[in-house]
């Protein structure tokens, strides 16, 4: 029997199946994450922590966890954790992997849609009395046919957003880390980010990259908000660098109430939801717990994270 803390409630049968093998589960209560000191609490006499992309996980964290033996993310992306030090005690690492594909590409293209044909402003026109007829030369955006869709990131989930934007007529190209990015991004209508954020791409996106891209062009984000230079964002939105922005993650999230993210033109921001199916949310949990249940029986988990960068 291993006691594991679960740093909040999940959805689907993940935590009752940790249960039924037998182990001791606490899970923490209430609808925001652990604090530090909660954290802190949770691991400290637990034998593995199934953590989320709100909880820290560093070596101070797993000093204070003596038993721990394996963590696992109920995320795909693990810039929460420091894999280094993880390592360095020897303690795995397992993510998500595969199950939110499908969603976070759905995601990827509602927000394509809804930017390209201006749905958020359309929608407030709508019910706020500025529909006053069919106007011909109104809400006019972006036609889908022959838009040249960059794809930064070479993973399942950018391939994924390529299989879906085909069908439109979308002319779609890739940008990996050996491509010359800035080049790439001055050919690109519509950009979309699905690299993991590590050091290589913290800030891939700042305000050199933005000055490349076309004055129309539509960036997104569904990886993570510290891809992308947030301050760099707002400035080029407010001059018209680019044309538009429709963000699933930012920097910091939650942007407090008076972060200027939301007074920049053009930019459609949702509250990082790209997994959040109930079927793609459940299926992270039974990945987490697969994580976990191999790790404590001493077995390899089944999708780890990937290794810490070379020191
Ligand atoms: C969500 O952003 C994830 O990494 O799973």
């Amino acid at each position: 029997m291993a006691k594991i803390f679960v740093a909040r409630a999940l959805p689907g049968n993940a935590i009752q199946r940790l249960r039924e093998a037998g182990h001791e589960v606490t899970v923490h209560g209430g609808s925001v994450p652990p604090t530090r000191e909660e954290l802190v609490a949770g691991v400290a006499e637990a034998d593995a922590l199934l953590s989320l992309l709100t909880d820290r996980v560093d070596g101070e964290l797993l000093d204070s966890a003596p038993q721990l033996k394996a963590v696992a993310n109920f995320a795909v992306g693990c810039d929460n954790i420091d894999l280094a030090a993880a390592a360095e005690r020897g303690i795995p690492v397992g993510v998500a992997a595969h199950v939110l594909t499908d969603a976070t590409a759905d995601l990827t293209m509602a927000l394509l849609l809804a930017a390209a044909r201006n749905i958020p402003e359309g929608e407030r026109d709508a019910r706020e009395g500025r529909w006053k007829t069919w106007e011909p030369e109104g809400w006019l955006g972006r036609e889908l046919r022959g838009a040249k869709l960059l794809i930064i990131g070479r993973g399942r989930i950018g391939q994924a957003v390529a299989d879906r934007a085909e069908p439109f007529g979308m002319q779609i190209s890739f940008a990996g880390r050996d491509d010359d990015l800035h080049a790439a991004l001055a050919e690109a209508d519509i950009v979309s980010i699905h690299c993991p954020l590590n050091e290589q791409t913290r800030h891939l996106i700042d305000a050199a990259a933005l000055a490349a891209m076309k004055p129309h062009a539509l960036l997104i984000n569904t990886t993570r908000g510290g891809v992308v230079d947030q301050a760099a964002l707002i400035e080029a939105l407010h001059a018209g660098t680019i044309g538009s922005a429709a963000l699933d993650v930012t920097d910091p999230e939650p942007p407090p109430a008076d972060d200027p993210i939301y007074d920049a033109p053009n930019c459609l921001i949702v509250p990082h939801i790209g997994s959040a199916t109930a079927t793609t949310r459940a299926a992270m949990g039974n990945c987490a717990a697969d994580n976990l249940l191999a790790a404590l029986a001493g077995d390899p988990m089944p999708t780890p994270a990937p290794p810490p960068p070379a020191a």
